[in-house]
């Protein structure tokens, strides 16, 4: 797979703007500022229909217009994907002309990995930081994925709500057993992805770390969950 163009309209700090990019390896460089990372997230959110810098969609309309606008046309298995966003009050996709209902139906229509400076955290900071990667990574693969990420964080949602409703209202305690079952059948099933991935992820790096220290180290990722068996 690969990006062919993309068209930027009031986005960021780009009027009108279209890049073409080459099959292979392509370098964006400029001074500070430019709108280099600004590239990067537009074709971010053309993949996963969100952008990796902010929540607040509107940041990314350019300050003094209306509307934003991306397009972007890539190319998998001699296909080409077009991929429309759109943004004024809400925000819009359409992939190959057809609007769609769900923003995760764009997922898994290009496969992206993104790696900014600010990743090494994912090193450093907390699992939530290592969480985010994987669910953004196995997204793109396995569209059930993102369903149960959902659902799980609905159910923790409705627990909260069954816990207030324990304290202020004197629900019975019992029926906390309802959410946790769910809680415990989704969270599961979320682990078997996420172990899967990195069963994969270890196939690969192997070798290429093998290589790049000259056979000296070898590496391995675990996945150590709370889960037990
Ligand atoms: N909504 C917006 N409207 C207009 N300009 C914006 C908007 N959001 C960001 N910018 C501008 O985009 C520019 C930053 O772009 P970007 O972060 O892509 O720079 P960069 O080339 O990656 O810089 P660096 O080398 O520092 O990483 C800034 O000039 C900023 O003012
Ligand atoms: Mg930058």
């Amino acid at each position: 797979m690969y990006i062919n163009k993309i068209n930027l309209e009031n986005f960021r700090n780009y009027e009108k703007e279209e890049i073409e990019f080459d099959k292979n390896i392509n370098i964006i460089y400029g001074d500070n500022a430019q709108g280099k990372t600004n590239i990067l997230e537009s074709i971010f959110i053309c993949s996963l229909g969100k952008s990796f810098r902010t929540n607040k969609d509107k940041e990314l309309i350019n300050k003094e217009k209306e509307y934003a606008k991306i397009k972007m046309i890539s190319s998998k298995e001699d296909r080409d994907i077009n991929i429309d966003f759109e943004i004024s009050e809400k925000k819009k996709f359409s992939i190959n002309g057809i609007p769609i209902k769900r923003t995760s139906e764009i997922l898994g229509k290009n496969y992206i990995v993104l790696f900014t400076p600010e990743d090494i955290m994912i090193l450093k900071n907390d699992p939530s930081k290592r969480r985010r990667f994987l669910n953004i990574m196995i997204s793109q693969l396995r569209p059930m994925y993102v369903h149960l990420l959902n659902q799980y964080n609905k159910t923790i949602e409705q627990r909260n709500t069954y816990l207030k409703q324990i304290k202020y209202e004197s629900k019975p305690v019992e029926n906390l057993n309802i959410w946790d079952e769910q809680i415990v059948k989704i969270g599961e099933k979320i682990y078997k992805y996420r172990k899967e991935f990195i069963e994969k992820i270890n196939e690969k790096i192997l070798d290429i770390h093998l290589k790049t220290t000259e056979n000296k180290e070898k590496i391995k990722v675990k996945y150590i969950s709370n889960i037990r068996k």
